[in-house]
C-alpha cells in the first residue's frame, strides 16, 4: 500500500489508477470502516482511502484534539483489506493558507437534526470532502449509512455541484448487540458500553411500530426520548424523518428514516434505522 502525503503525490498517482474509487475517513478504523473499503473493492479496480482529522468540521468545546490517532494500527488493517493507496495528507498540505475562505454551503438541512446541535459541522463535512475529490478524483466513493444525514447532505452536493463521483451507501455495522460500529464508541466506560445499545433498541421499536402501521410520529418519537433519559441519556434528537429527502415526514409516508442522537456521559452516540412499508 502506498502512503502519500501531498495534493502533487496524490494527483499523478491517481493518473494511473484506473477505475478507482474512495472512502474518505477520519482514521481509527474500524469493522464500519472496513466494510466500506470491501464494498470500494467491489466497486473499482484500485481503492484509495484517506485518513484526515478535519479541524473545521468539529465546534468549539468538541472532541477534535481528543479524537483518536491511530495510524499504524489502522496502515495494518488497510494493509490487510488490500487497499491501494493511503492519503495521508497533514493540516498544512490540506488547507495550505489556514484558515478556509472558501466553503460548500448545504442548504437549510445543515441546521436541523445534527446541525442544530453541531453548527457549522456539514458546512465543514461538505467542504473537506470536495476537496477531496478535487485531489483523489475517484469515480465512485462509499460512505456509511450510520451518517445518514452527512450521506444526504454528500449526495445533495455531488447532484447540484455536478460533481462526477459515484456516491454508494454502505449499511451500518454493528456489535452483537446492535450498538453502530463508530470510532466515538472507545470514549465509552464499561458501564456505558453496556448501555449504550438501548438506543438501537429504541429506534428498532419505533421500526416495528410504524411497519405495522402507526402513524403516530410524535407519540413514538416521545416514548423513546423518556426511556432514553430515564435511563441516564441526554437526548439531542430522535425523530421520524423522510427517508429520501430528510424532510418532516407526514401520515401515510412509505420510506422513512428514524434518526436519533444523544449523549451518555461525554459521548455523543448517532444512529438511524430506515423503514420501507
Ligand atoms: O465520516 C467521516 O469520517 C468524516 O465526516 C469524513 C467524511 C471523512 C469527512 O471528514
Amino acid at each position: 500500500m502506498e502512503i502519500i502525503r501531498t495534493v502533487a503525490a496524490m494527483r499523478a498517482w491517481r493518473k494511473q489508477a484506473g477505475k478507482l474509487a474512495f472512502v474518505p475517513t477520519m482514521g481509527n478504523l474500524h469493522q464500519g470502516h472496513l466494510a466500506l473499503v470491501k464494498e470500494a473493492r467491489r466497486q473499482a479496480d484500485k481503492v484509495v482511502v484517506s485518513i484526515f482529522v478535519n479541524r473545521i468540521q468539529f465546534g468549539q468545546g468538541e472532541d477534535f484534539d481528543a479524537y483518536p490517532r491511530t495510524f499504524e494500527a489502522d496502515c495494518e488493517k488497510l494493509r490487510a483489506a488490500g487497499v491501494d493507496a493511503l492519503f495521508f495528507p497533514d493540516e498544512r498540505e490540506l488547507y495550505p493558507r489556514v484558515k478556509q475562505d472558501f466553503n460548500v454551503e448545504p442548504p437549510h438541512i445543515q441546521n436541523e437534526l445534527c446541525g442544530a446541535f453541531r453548527p457549522g459541522h456539514f458546512r465543514g463535512v461538505a467542504t473537506v470532502v470536495s476537496k477531496l475529490f478535487n485531489i483523489v478524483q475517484p469515480d465512485v466513493a462509499c460512505f456509511g449509512k450510520k451518517d445518514f444525514q452527512q450521506l444526504h447532505v454528500i449526495r445533495m452536493m455531488v447532484d447540484d455541484l455536478n460533481i462526477p463521483v459515484a456516491i454508494v451507501p454502505v449499511d451500518t455495522g454493528r456489535a452483537d448487540d446492535g450498538l453502530a460500529l463508530s470510532s466515538r464508541n472507545g470514549y465509552l466506560s464499561a458501564e456505558e458500553r453496556a448501555e449504550a445499545p438501548r438506543l438501537y433498541r429504541e429506534l428498532t421499536r419505533i421500526h416495528d411500530a410504524l411497519k405495522d402501521g402507526s402513524q403516530d410520529y410524535a407519540g413514538l418519537e416521545q416514548a423513546a426520548r423518556d426511556e432514553l433519559a430515564a435511563a441516564g441519556w441526554a437526548v439531542d434528537y430522535v425523530e421520524v424523518r423522510q427517508a429520501d429527502t430528510l424532510e418532516i415526514a407526514h401520515a401515510g409516508e412509505k420510506r422513512l428514516v428514524v434518526l436519533a442522537a444523544a449523549r451518555l456521559g461525554r459521548t455523543r452516540l448517532i444512529d438511524n434505522i430506515e423503514v420501507f412499508r
